[in-house]
Parts: structure tokens; sequence; C-alpha cells
């Protein structure tokens, strides 16, 4: 099953709701929040108040990727907030064991999260104990950036060693998602296509998003 999740880093903040309204008629599945702190990446975005809106505004699921240091501070206030599911860069936990179970103790779902030049074996230990692994296929910190080709045969590397596994663990890949790198990545073994630009971006996010799943689909068939 492919699942797609508007990323609202590209959405208009005046009218939240509406837009996540608008996606959510149009059958998005997760609404994916980029949460950044101006450390780990060189942008600020926002913290659980607006996990909180987003939660408010829609009976989806609603995902936090926190883009920041010391993530470990504040598992509680984004799961207080409403996130249903926490994902963590690899990057910003030297003690990513203890993280993974602090989140998954709060009851959400948790992620890890992979910087394009972090190798999969930085998660190799940990993928037993997570639900969704979340590949990065741009540098975070920014929408609307071009996506970096490299990371498709992570991808697919990925999807091998999850599937030797035998666990049930999400694929989820972010940054420049786009109706011609969907099915691309989907070929690739994703699953759950992040996408922020190319759906809030667009005058119609709502058939963006129909339009987005439909290419994201032609790659499965391929
Ligand atoms: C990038 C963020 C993404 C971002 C994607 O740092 O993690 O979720 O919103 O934006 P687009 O889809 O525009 O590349
Ligand atoms: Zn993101």
């Amino acid at each position: 099953m492919i699942k797609i999740a508007p990323s609202i880093l590209a959405a208009d903040f005046a009218c939240l709701r509406e837009r996540i309204n608008q996606v959510e008629s149009a059958g998005a599945d997760i609404i994916h929040c980029d949460v950044m702190d101006g450390h780990f990446v060189p942008n600020l975005t926002f913290g659980p108040l607006v996990i909180k809106a987003a939660r408010q505004s829609t009976a989806l699921p609603v995902e936090a990727h926190l883009m920041i240091e010391a993530p470990q501070q504040y598992i509680s206030a984004f799961r207080e907030a409403g996130a249903d599911r926490i994902i963590v860069h690899v990057e910003t936990c030297p003690h990513l064991h203890r993280v993974v179970h602090q989140v998954r103790e709060t009851g959400a779902g948790v992620g890890v999260a992979l910087n394009p030049a972090t190798s999969l074996t930085t998660v190799e230990e940990i993928l037993p104990d997570i639900n969704l692994l979340l590949i990065m296929t741009v540098n975070p910190g920014f929408g609307g950036q071009s996506f970096i080709n490299t990371t498709l045969k992570k991808i697919h590397r990925a999807r091998q060693i999850i599937a030797a596994l035998g666990k049930d663990i999400w694929i989820e890949v972010d940054g420049g998602i786009d109706n011609d790198t969907a099915s691309r990545v989907v070929e690739a073994g994703a699953q759950i296509l992040v996408a922020g630009s190319s759906i809030f971006g667009k005058p119609d996010p709502g058939q963006a998003c129909v339009e987005l799943r439909r290419r994201a689909l032609s790659g499965k068939m391929v």
C-alpha cells in the first residue's frame, strides 16, 4: 500500500485547517509536520502548538518529524500535543535506543530518520524496535529542494534489509517528491511519500494529492 503524507511546511498557515481539510478530503493518509530548531538544520519552524492545531483540524494521523537537537527533551510535549507518530534523526541521538523506547513509552508510533549521507548501518540494530524508517531524499531544512538521485539505491537496500528481518516497518521518503520522482521512489521500495511543495505549493492541494498518488502507483505496476 502507498500512503501520501502532505507536509504542512509548504501550506498557508493563515488557513492551516482549511488546507489540511482539502488534502484530507482528497484522500491523504497522514499529516506530516516538520519541526526545525535552527541548530540541527539551518531553519526554524514550529513546535508543539502547531502539532496541536493540526491534531484539532483532522481525523488523520499526525506525525512530527523532529529535526532538532536533543529531541529527548521534547518527546512528551509533542506526544501531549497530539502526535500519533514521532520521528527522530539518528544524527541527533547518540543514545538512539533510549530515545526510541522513550517514544514508545508515550504510546506514539516511532520513526527514525536518516540524512542522505548517513549509512543504513547506523540503524541496523534498532530496526526491530521501530515502526518506520524515514529516508531523507534531500538534506533536511527546507522545502522545495531537488531530489537526490543516489538515495534510490539506499531505499532499495533498506527494503531488502527490512524484508530479510520479516518485520512490518514502513519505509518513508521525504524531500523533492513530485509527479516525476514519486514512481521512482515507489519502484525502489518506498511506501509513504511525504510531499510539501508538490501538494501545498499547488493552487489545488487536493487535486495535487490525488495526482501524486496516481503517479506513485504507476511506479508500483512497473
Ligand atoms: C525537509 C522536510 C520536508 C519538506 C519537504 O527538510 O523534512 O518534509 O517539507 O518539502 P518538499 O516536498 O517541498 O521537498
Ligand atoms: Zn519532513
